[in-house]
């Protein structure tokens, strides 16, 4: 693969980690997730780290892990993010100075129905989830928009195709 990092950005349900490691494996470097990078780090779930210690703290680990990330030597790497990530804006500036930021974006309504296909988003498990899904998707989309390099529309996009998709653009 080439020596810049490719980092998938976009709202849940989006796809980033399934195709962060189809990518990865496409271009033969590792494969990471801040998610996994923050459950390797503390030990805990993300629903248990949420519920114990809170969105903030869940937040501020997202910054370490990246900060770290940054710091480190590794250039050859896919990375998928927590829909969340954009939130800081010392995320975003160490997203674009990591590599080549993607946004992966999808219709509201596909967008819902992926990530309802998967339990353990904090986030969602509320009263009335697709409201609260509305919401932040609304506060979020000029934050994806403004720290991606490329936009992937993947509303009618299988895994693989999103995949080739990037591959071709990268
Ligand atoms: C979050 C998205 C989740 C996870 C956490 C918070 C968010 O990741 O980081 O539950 O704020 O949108 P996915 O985008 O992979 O679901």
């Amino acid at each position: 693969m080439k020596d810049t990092p490719i980092i998938l950005i976009g709202f849940m349900g989006s796809g980033k980690s399934s195709i962060g490691k189809q990518l990865a494996k496409q271009l033969q470097c590792d494969s990471l997730d801040t998610d996994a990078l923050i459950v390797a780090k503390t030990g805990k779930s993300i629903t248990a780290l949420f519920e114990t210690e809170g969105e903030a703290r869940f937040r501020a680990l997202e910054t370490e892990v990246l900060g770290e990330l940054s710091a480190s030597s590794k250039k050859s790497f896919v990375l998928s993010t927590g829909g969340g990530i954009v939130l800081s804006e010392q995320n975003r500036t160490i997203l674009k100075s990591l590599g080549t930021v993607i946004w992966l974006n999808a219709s509201p309504e596909v967008l819902f129905e992926r990530a309802r296909r998967q339990p353990h988003r904090p986030l969602l498990e509320v009263e009335y989830p697709r409201r609260t899904f509305d919401q932040l998707l609304a506060k979020r989309l000029s934050l994806y928009q403004e720290t991606c390099n490329l936009e992937i529309d993947t509303t009618q996009l299988s895994y693989s195709k999103t995949v080739k998709a990037i591959l071709d653009l990268t």
